[in-house]
């Protein structure tokens, strides 16, 4: 079973760079451009950068759902792309962002409900993944799910959370949590 998860894993690796031709003609422009765009104003303001992230993913996301003629390699390697981004993304705000909110803005009930909100994604990935890897008919039911669950966290972020941070943190305080999130997502490769 693990030898064929590895291998279905590295052929939708090999498989990624063969279908970027597919990939551009069933895709809308990368998101990853529009962050070129706004580094200047991300590199300083912490939220501006996650905002940006959230943008990434949820685009990553909607490419899953919109692929239904893709192949299932060219899927996989696509939601490992997303996981990856996820990863760095959660890592960040679950030992930056989050304890800030808990001790300096003292919301620790808005805290709570935001790891709480991770670990609800975190479930939705693993069912996604699993239904990708085992050829899952119902892959895309899946991963609508997923979409719902973490576009209703995103804008608990950016509608609710986000701002209380921006009206109690000081400009340098978001300067600093700026540098520790960037050093923090350096640690997923
Ligand atoms: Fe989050
Ligand atoms: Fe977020």
């Amino acid at each position: 079973m693990a030898t064929q998860t590895m291998s279905l894993w590295e052929s939708a690796v090999a498989f990624g760079e063969r279908t970027m031709g597919f990939a551009r003609r069933i895709l809308p422009p990368l998101v990853a451009d529009t962050a070129a765009a706004v580094r200047g104003m991300v590199a300083t303001d912490p939220f501006e950068r996650l905002i940006q992230e959230h943008r990434q993913v949820d685009a990553m996301l909607q490419r899953l759902t919109d692929g239904i003629d893709a192949p299932n390699a060219w899927r996989i390697a696509l939601f490992m792309r997303f996981k990856r981004a996820m990863t760095k993304h959660s890592l960040a705000e679950e030992d930056i962002v989050y304890p800030a909110l808990h001790d300096e803005v003292r919301d620790q009930k808005g805290s709570k409900s935001l790891y709480e909100e991770h670990a609800e994604i975190k479930i939705h990935m693993a069912e996604v993944e699993h239904a990708l890897l085992n050829e899952d008919p119902q892959w895309r039911r899946h991963v609508r799910s997923l979409h719902e669950v973490l576009a209703r966290h995103m804008r608990h972020e950016e509608e609710e959370e986000f701002p209380k941070m921006r009206s109690v943190l000081g400009e340098e305080r978001q300067r600093t949590m700026s540098a520790e999130i960037r050093r923090e997502e350096r640690m997923v490769i």
